[in-house]
Protein backbone atom coordinates (compact mmCIF):
# COMPACT_ATOMS: atom_id res chain seq x y z
CA UNK A 1 0.00 0.00 0.00
CA UNK A 2 1.09 3.50 -0.37
CA UNK A 3 2.78 5.35 2.12
CA UNK A 4 0.16 8.16 3.62
CA UNK A 5 0.70 10.86 5.86
CA UNK A 6 -1.88 13.28 7.50
CA UNK A 7 -0.18 16.70 8.34
CA UNK A 8 -2.63 19.34 10.20
CA UNK A 9 -3.13 22.25 11.89
CA UNK A 10 -5.57 23.20 14.52
CA UNK A 11 -6.15 25.73 16.92
CA UNK A 12 -9.15 24.73 18.88
CA UNK A 13 -8.68 21.03 18.08
CA UNK A 14 -11.62 20.32 15.29
CA UNK A 15 -8.89 19.65 12.54
CA UNK A 16 -7.08 17.58 14.86
CA UNK A 17 -10.16 15.65 15.89
CA UNK A 18 -10.34 15.33 12.40
CA UNK A 19 -6.96 14.17 10.74
CA UNK A 20 -6.21 11.65 13.86
CA UNK A 21 -9.86 10.08 12.83
CA UNK A 22 -8.36 10.10 8.74
CA UNK A 23 -4.98 8.42 10.08
CA UNK A 24 -6.83 5.58 12.50
CA UNK A 25 -8.66 4.78 9.57
CA UNK A 26 -6.35 4.97 6.95
CA UNK A 27 -3.70 2.96 9.22
CA UNK A 28 -0.88 5.83 8.64
CA UNK A 29 1.17 8.45 10.29
CA UNK A 30 -0.12 11.53 11.84
CA UNK A 31 1.63 14.92 12.48
CA UNK A 32 1.08 18.36 13.08
CA UNK A 33 2.04 20.97 10.93
CA UNK A 34 5.16 22.36 13.50
CA UNK A 35 6.36 18.85 14.15
CA UNK A 36 7.08 17.79 10.71
CA UNK A 37 9.45 18.97 8.25
CA UNK A 38 8.89 19.77 4.22
CA UNK A 39 11.58 17.62 3.20
CA UNK A 40 9.86 14.67 5.24
CA UNK A 41 7.04 15.10 3.04
CA UNK A 42 8.90 13.87 -0.13
CA UNK A 43 9.07 10.20 1.53
CA UNK A 44 5.30 9.37 1.61
CA UNK A 45 3.48 8.86 -1.78
CA UNK A 46 0.14 10.49 -0.12
CA UNK A 47 -0.21 13.68 1.37
CA UNK A 48 -3.56 14.82 3.49
CA UNK A 49 -3.56 18.05 4.71
CA UNK A 50 -5.80 19.62 6.92
CA UNK A 51 -6.09 23.27 8.12
CA UNK A 52 -9.01 25.12 10.30
CA UNK A 53 -10.58 28.15 8.34
CA UNK A 54 -9.77 31.32 9.63
CA UNK A 55 -11.45 34.26 7.29
CA UNK A 56 -11.89 31.86 4.56
CA UNK A 57 -7.86 31.16 4.37
CA UNK A 58 -6.45 27.38 5.60
CA UNK A 59 -4.14 27.55 8.32
CA UNK A 60 -0.74 26.37 7.72
CA UNK A 61 -1.66 25.81 4.04
CA UNK A 62 1.74 27.16 2.53
CA UNK A 63 3.60 23.91 3.64
CA UNK A 64 1.40 22.45 0.34
CA UNK A 65 1.91 26.12 -1.25
CA UNK A 66 5.50 26.39 -0.88
CA UNK A 67 6.16 22.86 -0.89
CA UNK A 68 4.53 22.27 -4.35
CA UNK A 69 7.25 22.06 -6.77
CA UNK A 70 8.61 19.12 -4.45
CA UNK A 71 5.62 17.24 -4.22
CA UNK A 72 3.75 17.74 -7.21
CA UNK A 73 4.21 14.49 -8.17
CA UNK A 74 2.50 13.20 -5.37
CA UNK A 75 -1.54 12.39 -4.31
CA UNK A 76 -2.29 15.82 -2.25
CA UNK A 77 -5.61 16.01 -0.76
CA UNK A 78 -6.56 18.80 1.21
CA UNK A 79 -9.54 19.27 3.87
CA UNK A 80 -10.48 22.32 5.19
CA UNK A 81 -12.54 22.90 8.79
CA UNK A 82 -14.77 25.34 9.33
CA UNK A 83 -17.80 26.42 10.95
CA UNK A 84 -20.16 26.83 7.84
CA UNK A 85 -22.14 24.27 6.65
CA UNK A 86 -19.71 22.29 3.69
CA UNK A 87 -23.67 20.81 2.48
CA UNK A 88 -24.42 24.21 0.99
CA UNK A 89 -22.80 24.81 -2.18
CA UNK A 90 -22.99 28.98 -1.78
CA UNK A 91 -20.27 28.01 1.88
CA UNK A 92 -18.12 25.82 -0.51
CA UNK A 93 -18.24 28.24 -3.68
CA UNK A 94 -16.70 30.62 -0.87
CA UNK A 95 -14.28 28.83 0.48
CA UNK A 96 -13.25 27.62 -3.03
CA UNK A 97 -12.80 31.49 -3.83
CA UNK A 98 -10.48 31.73 -1.32
CA UNK A 99 -8.58 28.56 -1.41
CA UNK A 100 -7.93 29.82 -5.25
CA UNK A 101 -6.08 32.82 -4.16
CA UNK A 102 -3.35 30.73 -3.24
CA UNK A 103 -3.54 27.83 -5.49
CA UNK A 104 -2.00 28.53 -9.41
CA UNK A 105 -3.93 26.74 -11.64
CA UNK A 106 -1.98 23.66 -11.48
CA UNK A 107 -2.43 23.29 -7.89
CA UNK A 108 -6.10 23.76 -8.59
CA UNK A 109 -5.93 20.97 -11.06
CA UNK A 110 -3.86 18.21 -8.88
CA UNK A 111 -5.00 18.89 -5.25
CA UNK A 112 -8.51 17.38 -4.47
CA UNK A 113 -9.97 19.74 -1.81
CA UNK A 114 -12.59 18.42 0.96
CA UNK A 115 -14.95 20.65 3.32
CA UNK A 116 -15.24 19.36 6.92
CA UNK A 117 -17.40 21.13 9.40
CA UNK A 118 -15.83 22.28 12.78
CA UNK A 119 -16.75 23.77 16.12
CA UNK A 120 -16.58 27.07 18.46
CA UNK A 121 -16.62 27.40 21.75
CA UNK A 122 -16.17 31.67 22.17
CA UNK A 123 -15.50 31.45 25.45
CA UNK A 124 -12.26 29.31 24.91
CA UNK A 125 -11.27 31.85 22.05
CA UNK A 126 -7.75 33.88 21.93
CA UNK A 127 -7.85 37.63 22.00
CA UNK A 128 -7.39 37.81 18.50
CA UNK A 129 -9.96 35.30 17.82
CA UNK A 130 -12.72 36.56 20.06
CA UNK A 131 -11.91 40.24 18.64
CA UNK A 132 -11.76 39.40 15.24
CA UNK A 133 -15.48 37.66 15.90
CA UNK A 134 -16.99 40.58 17.57
CA UNK A 135 -15.99 42.57 14.49
CA UNK A 136 -17.28 40.22 12.18
CA UNK A 137 -20.71 39.96 14.18
CA UNK A 138 -20.74 44.29 14.51
CA UNK A 139 -19.95 44.15 10.45
CA UNK A 140 -22.63 41.96 9.80
CA UNK A 141 -25.50 43.06 12.14
CA UNK A 142 -25.09 46.40 9.55
CA UNK A 143 -26.81 44.95 6.70
CA UNK A 144 -30.30 43.12 5.89
CA UNK A 145 -30.36 40.35 7.96
CA UNK A 146 -32.29 38.68 5.00
CA UNK A 147 -29.87 39.72 2.13
CA UNK A 148 -27.13 37.48 4.14
CA UNK A 149 -25.69 34.22 2.82
CA UNK A 150 -26.25 31.38 5.63
CA UNK A 151 -22.86 30.96 7.05
CA UNK A 152 -23.52 34.91 8.11
CA UNK A 153 -26.83 34.22 9.40
CA UNK A 154 -25.25 31.54 11.37
CA UNK A 155 -22.92 32.88 13.00
CA UNK A 156 -25.42 35.44 13.92
CA UNK A 157 -28.00 33.28 15.11
CA UNK A 158 -24.96 30.83 17.39
CA UNK A 159 -22.54 33.73 18.52
CA UNK A 160 -21.71 33.62 21.69
CA UNK A 161 -22.51 29.83 22.07
CA UNK A 162 -20.74 26.25 22.08
CA UNK A 163 -21.57 24.89 18.57
CA UNK A 164 -19.90 21.66 17.74
CA UNK A 165 -20.46 19.87 14.21
CA UNK A 166 -17.19 17.50 14.42
CA UNK A 167 -18.94 14.39 12.59
CA UNK A 168 -16.83 11.59 12.18
CA UNK A 169 -18.62 9.84 9.62
CA UNK A 170 -17.98 12.47 7.08
CA UNK A 171 -14.30 11.65 7.25
CA UNK A 172 -16.02 8.54 4.61
CA UNK A 173 -15.30 10.23 1.62
CA UNK A 174 -11.73 10.91 2.17
CA UNK A 175 -10.77 7.90 3.24
CA UNK A 176 -12.22 6.17 0.44
CA UNK A 177 -10.78 8.89 -2.05
CA UNK A 178 -7.22 7.93 -0.94
CA UNK A 179 -8.35 3.98 -0.38
CA UNK A 180 -9.21 3.96 -3.69
CA UNK A 181 -5.67 5.80 -5.28
C1 LIG B 1 -11.44 34.45 13.91
C2 LIG B 1 -12.15 33.27 13.30
C3 LIG B 1 -12.40 33.26 11.93
C4 LIG B 1 -13.08 32.17 11.37
N1 LIG B 1 -13.34 32.17 10.02
C5 LIG B 1 -14.03 31.15 9.47
C6 LIG B 1 -14.33 31.14 8.08
O1 LIG B 1 -13.94 32.02 7.31
N2 LIG B 1 -15.08 30.12 7.59
C7 LIG B 1 -15.53 29.10 8.39
O2 LIG B 1 -16.21 28.21 7.90
N3 LIG B 1 -15.22 29.06 9.72
C8 LIG B 1 -14.49 30.07 10.27
N4 LIG B 1 -14.17 30.04 11.60
C9 LIG B 1 -14.53 28.86 12.41
C10 LIG B 1 -13.35 27.87 12.51
O3 LIG B 1 -12.93 27.48 11.24
C11 LIG B 1 -13.80 26.67 13.33
O4 LIG B 1 -13.87 27.09 14.67
C12 LIG B 1 -12.90 25.45 13.16
O5 LIG B 1 -13.47 24.37 13.86
C13 LIG B 1 -11.51 25.72 13.69
O6 LIG B 1 -10.71 24.57 13.60
P1 LIG B 1 -9.44 24.35 14.53
O7 LIG B 1 -9.90 24.51 15.93
O8 LIG B 1 -9.01 22.97 14.25
O9 LIG B 1 -8.42 25.38 14.13
C14 LIG B 1 -13.50 31.09 12.18
C15 LIG B 1 -13.21 31.12 13.56
C16 LIG B 1 -12.54 32.19 14.13
C17 LIG B 1 -12.27 32.18 15.58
Amino acid sequence: MSKTVVVFQSKYGSTQKYAEWIAEELSCHVFQRKNIKSTDLESYNTIIYGGGLYAGGVAGINIITKNFDKICNKNIIVFTCGLADPADKENTDHIKQSINKVFTDKMQNKIKVFHLRGAIDYSKLGFIHKAMMAMLRKMTLRKDYDSLRSEDKEMLDTYGQVVDFTDKSTIMPIVDYVRKL
